[in-house]
C-alpha cells in the first residue's frame, strides 16, 4: 500500500519564503545546516514586494546628522512607547549592516551622484532614511534573496506547501505537517526547530493592500500550539491605497509618492496636511496621515471615488517616471490615469499587523520551544504604530538573528519520534473537508472580511467591534461545517477552507484586544475614548485555553537609562 504521506526530515524548518524566512535560510545555511523552506506561494512571490518606497537605515548618506540612536528613538516614539526597546536598538543598530550585505548578495540601490546609496524621505522618520529602488524595494530584496538561496545545496524550497498544523512532541515543536497542494499530497516535516516566517493577516479585511497570502496563517499555527501573540489590536492602515477601479481598490500607492514630494488635497483644493500636521504635513506617521485622509473623505471633501487627490504631476514627467516607475504603470495600466499630467484617487487600506507571536528579541524564540517566529508574524518592533520602511528592516534583522537562533537551538535537539496516528488524524482532518455538502469557504471570508472592513477600521468603538465580535463567533460556530467540493489536488476552495480557520483566530484576537484598549494610541483609534491613557503603557497579550482565547496585559519592558535619553518623554 502506497504511504498516505512523505517523510521530509530537516535540521530547521521555515515556514514561509518571504525576506524574513529567506534570511533565516541563509543564516541557518552558512550554519552547515540541512533547511527546508516551505511556502505556500511561489519562491519570488512574497508579500515583501509591497515594501516598495524602501528599507530603513542610518546611513547617513544624505543627512549625515543620521545614526542608529535617532533611529532607534523614532521607532520608540512613533510606536507610541509600546514598542519593545531591545528589539528597536537590534533593528536600528543592525539595519545598515543588512542593508550593505544586500548589496554585496547584489542588490542594486539608487545612487547619489556620488554613486553611494540614494535614501529617501519617509513618514515619522527624523531623517531621509529609506534606502531604495524606485518604488521597487521589496521585489528586489526577494529577489537578491532568492538568488542566493537557490545556489545553496543545504536549502530545499518546497513551494505551493500548505502548512496545516504544527507538531508537538517530546515537549516542542519539533515539525508540521503540510498539503502540497499542487499534487494533493500530505508530507510530514521532522524538525530539530521550526522558524515561522509566514508574513501578516492583512486579507482578513475586504479593503487592503495585502496580497492573497496574508491570511494569517502562522497566526493560528502558533496559536493553536500555545504561542503567546501580543497587540493584536494594532492594525496599521497605510494613508493611500488605490480607489478606483473596483478590482484594485487597496492596492498600495507607495509613500515613496509622498517620500518625493506627493502633496495630498481634498476636492475644495486644499491641502489639509497643513491643518492636521502643520509641521509634517504628508510626512508625519502613517496613522496620523490616514486618519486625517480618512476625516476628509467622512468629512464630504473627498473625490468621486471616496478618496482624496495625491498629486506628484507637478514634479514633471521624467522625474515621476525615473523615481516612481510601478506607480506610473499601475495607475496607467489599472486606471488610465497619467500621474504626470493628473491626480491619483487614493484611500486608506489595511496594510500591516503590528501584532503578532511574541518573540525573545535576540534569538526570535517564543514561549513555545523549538519555535521561532520573525517579520511580521512576530511583534514587539513597531508597537503601536510602524514607520514605512522598518517592516524590510525588520525582516532583515530578526531573519538573521531567527535563522541563528533556531540553528542554535536545532543543534541541541535530535530529530524527534513522530506517532504516525498524530499525523494521520491530521490528514483525516484535513481530508474530511473535501466534500460537496457543507458550507462555502469563500462565501465565510467574504462575510468575515465585510465585516471586519465595515467595524474594525480606522477608528472604532464599543457598539462596532461588539458587532465584529459577533459575527466573528457566529462564523466560527459556522466554520464547523465548511466543506470544499472537488478533490485533493489544486483545489482552492480546500485552501480557503484551511486559511479561514487561521483567519479566525486572527480575527478574534484583533477584536478581544481592541475592545479590551479603551483608549487611542497610535493606529488603535476609539471614537468612545478619543485621548491616550498613561494607564494603557502597555501591552496585550493573548493565549489559547482550552476552547477559548485568554487575555492578559503586561508592562512595556522598560528602556533601560544608556537608551531612554535618547528619547522624547512620552506626553499625556
Ligand atoms: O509605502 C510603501 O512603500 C510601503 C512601505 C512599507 O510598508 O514599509
Amino acid at each position: 500500500m502506497a504511504e498516505a504521506y512523505k517523510t521530509n526530515e530537516c535540521d530547521v524548518l521555515i515556514i514561509g519564503a518571504g525576506g524574513a524566512g529567506m534570511r533565516a535560510a541563509l543564516a541557518a545555511s552558512d550554519a552547515g545546516l540541512k533547511v527546508i523552506v516551505v511556502t505556500k506561494s511561489l519562491l519570488g512571490k512574497a508579500h515583501t514586494v509591497m515594501a516598495e518606497g524602501g528599507i530603513a537605515a542610518s546611513l547617513g548618506n544624505v543627512d549625515p546628522e543620521d545614526n542608529w540612536t535617532v533611529h532607534f528613538a523614532d521607532v520608540i516614539e512613533e510606536g507610541v512607547y509600546i514598542s519593545n526597546w531591545r528589539m528597536a536598538e537590534l533593528v536600528a543598530r543592525e539595519a545598515p549592516n543588512r542593508v550593505y550585505e544586500l548589496e554585496k548578495f547584489g542588490a542594486l540601490f539608487d545612487r547619489t551622484p556620488d554613486g553611494r546609496i540614494l535614501q529617501r524621505a519617509f513618514g515619522g522618520h527624523t531623517y531621509r532614511r529609506l534606502c531604495h529602488v524606485g518604488d521597487r524595494t521589496g521585489l528586489e530584496i526577494i529577489r537578491t534573496l532568492q538568488d542566493q538561496i537557490i545556489h545553496r545545496k543545504n536549502v530545499n524550497v518546497i513551494d505551493e506547501m500548505y502548512i496545516t498544523k504544527l507538531l508537538l512532541a517530546e515537549g516542542r515543536v519539533c515539525g508540521a505537517i503540510g498539503i502540497k497542494m499542487d499534487r494533493g499530497e500530505f508530507n510530514l516535516f521532522k524538525a530539530r526547530s521550526v522558524v515561522m516566517a509566514t508574513g501578516g493577516c492583512g486579507r482578513v479585511f475586504k479593503v487592503t493592500s495585502n496580497s492573497w497570502e496574508s491570511t494569517g496563517d502562522g497566526i493560528g499555527l502558533a496559536y493553536n500550539v500555545g504561542a503567546v501573540l501580543q497587540d493584536m489590536e494594532m492594525i496599521q492602515f497605510h494613508p493611500t491605497g488605490m480607489v478606483y477601479p473596483p478590482g484594485v481598490k487597496g492596492l498600495l500607492v507607495t509613500e515613496g509618492v509622498r517620500g518625493e514630494g506627493g502633496i495630498l488635497y481634498n476636492n475644495q483644493k486644499e491641502r489639509y496636511m497643513e491643518r492636521y500636521s502643520p509641521k509634517k504635513k504628508e510626512l508625519d506617521a502613517r496613522d496620523v496621515v490616514a486618519r486625517a485622509n480618512y476625516a476628509e473623505i467622512q468629512a464630504g471633501r473627498g473625490t468621486e471615488h471616496g478618496g482624496v487627490y495625491l498629486d506628484i504631476s507637478y514634479k514633471g514627467a521624467d522625474f515621476v517616471k525615473q523615481k516612481l516607475p510601478s506607480m506610473y504603470h499601475q495607475f496607467m495600466e489599472f486606471a488610465g490615469i497619467d500621474i504626470t499630467k493628473e491626480m491619483m484617487e487614493v484611500a486608506p487600506t489595511v496594510h500591516y499587523q503590528m501584532g503578532g507571536i511574541k518573540v525573545e528579541p535576540d534569538t526570535g524564540a517564543t514561549n513555545v520551544p523549538g519555535l521561532f517566529a520573525a517579520g511580521e508574524v512576530a511583534c514587539g518592533l513597531h508597537g503601536a504604530n510602524r514607520l514605512g520602511g522598518n517592516s524590510l528592516a525588520d525582516i532583515l534583522v530578526f531573519g538573521k538573528i531567527v535563522g541563528e537562533g533556531a540553528t542554535k537551538f536545532a543543534t541541541t535537539q535530535n530529530l524527534p519520534t513522530i506517532e504516525d496516528e498524530d499525523v494521520v488524524s491530521e490528514i483525516e482532518r484535513v481530508k474530511s473537508l473535501v466534500h460537496p455538502d457543507g458550507l462555502n469557504a469563500y462565501k465565510l471570508i467574504d462575510e468575515l472580511t465585510t465585516t471586519m472592513s465595515d467595524n474594525v477600521g480606522i477608528v472604532r468603538d464599543q457598539e462596532h467591534l461588539e458587532i465584529a465580535l459577533k459575527k466573528i463567533l457566529e462564523l466560527k460556530e459556522k466554520y464547523q461545517r465548511v466543506s470544499a467540493p472537488g478533490g485533493l489536488k489544486y483545489n482552492h476552495g480546500l485552501l480557503a477552507a484551511l486559511e479561514l480557520g487561521n483567519m479566525l483566530v486572527a480575527t478574534e484576537a484583533i477584536v478581544r484586544s481592541a475592545i479590551m484598549r479603551p483608549e487611542s494610541r497610535g493606529a488603535h483609534t476609539r471614537r468612545d475614548y478619543p485621548k491616550k491613557n498613561p494607564e494603557w503603557l502597555k501591552n496585550i497579550t493573548c493565549v489559547k485555553d482550552g476552547d477559548n482565547m485568554k487575555f492578559d496585559t503586561v508592562p512595556v519592558p522598560e528602556i533601560p537609562e544608556e537608551l531612554k535619553k535618547y528619547v522624547k518623554p512620552e506626553v499625556y
